[in-house]
């Protein structure tokens, strides 16, 4: 088969499986069988396209995302990250310096730490997620430059950290749970469901790293978290609860919301 025939059945075969964008897609296989050729984790075109075709998402099968200017490298199980979270990165790249300690907790690759420490070298970041593969997945992503942790929240974080985080990036699972059978299958059936899975209302995970941030946050720290339209009003109150002073910030475009949680009251004696 010549490579002009093996795009064309692999296009024939997605558009067959629902794929709107199946040229595309078909495309960017090929470039990743292409990649992978003459490797031990070699995987023919025909095998990508048949993944593809029962449902894995496009950026699993490839291995990578990309995402708010860098290369995300991804595995099979592991969240993908969504184009509207780059505006925790934005919003993320205006608050930190050049030497400012950011956390990414419920990291997953990794992948906001590392958009962010490519807008601003020099932070000094530190990445956490209970989920195994998801922090292999991060390590593969930040390298040596940042430390990744394996544990539940703020559990596995060094102690010297508390009252010093300058910013704590927490895209935690925020879909309520009888959403979760409305997702696209894509999600549903391969992303993990504790990345996805917030509870009742979505946001029993926001409440627990927002009762904890204070502690965790510098004088002057901020929480950005995403959230949903409806959790709006629910979320500013559950920070201010917790004594953080908190806005929303929309990006219609992104269809994107996130909450801008400060330290209300700065205290004394750190940093
Ligand atoms: C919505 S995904 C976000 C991943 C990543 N921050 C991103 O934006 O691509 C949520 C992540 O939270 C992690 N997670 C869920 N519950 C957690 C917990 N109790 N402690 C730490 N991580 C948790 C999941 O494993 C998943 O990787």
């Amino acid at each position: 088969m010549t490579t002009t025939d093996a795009l064309t059945a692999a296009t024939l075969r997605l558009r067959a499986a629902g794929c709107v964008f199946a040229e595309e897609e078909a495309a960017i296989l090929a470039e990743a069988a292409a990649e992978t050729a003459a490797t031990a984790e070699e995987e023919t075109l025909a095998a990508l396209v048949e993944r593809r075709a029962a449902g894995e998402p496009l950026e699993q099968v490839v291995g990578y995302a990309d995402f708010c200017g860098v290369r995300v490298h991804l595995r099979p199980g592991v969240f993908v990250p969504r184009v509207r979270s780059e505006l925790l990165v934005r919003l993320g790249a205006t608050i930190v310096r050049p030497d400012s300690l950011v956390v990414d907790l419920c990291c997953g690759s990794g992948a906001l730490g590392l958009a962010l420490r490519h807008r601003v070298p020099g932070i000094i970041l530190h990445a956490a997620d209970l989920d195994p593969v998801a922090t292999a997945c991060a390590v593969d992503n930040l390298g040596e430059k940042s430390i990744v942790h394996q544990g539940n929240l703020f559990d596995p974080l060094p102690a010297q950290l508390r009252g010093n985080i300058d910013l704590l990036l927490a895209n935690v699972p925020y879909v309520a749970t009888h959403h979760i059978p409305f997702l696209p299958a894509e999600a549903r059936d391969h992303e993990p469901a504790t990345a996805l899975d917030g509870g009742v209302d979505g946001l029993a995970v926001f409440r627990a790293v927002t009762r904890a941030a204070p502690a965790w946050l510098a004088p002057a720290g901020v929480l950005l978290s995403e959230i949903t339209e409806a959790q709006a009003e629910t979320a500013l109150a559950i920070a201010a609860g917790n004594g953080l002073t908190a806005t929303i910030t929309t990006d219609d475009d992104l269809d994107a919301r996130v909450i801008v949680a400060r330290q209300a009251r700065p205290r004394q004696g750190k940093r």
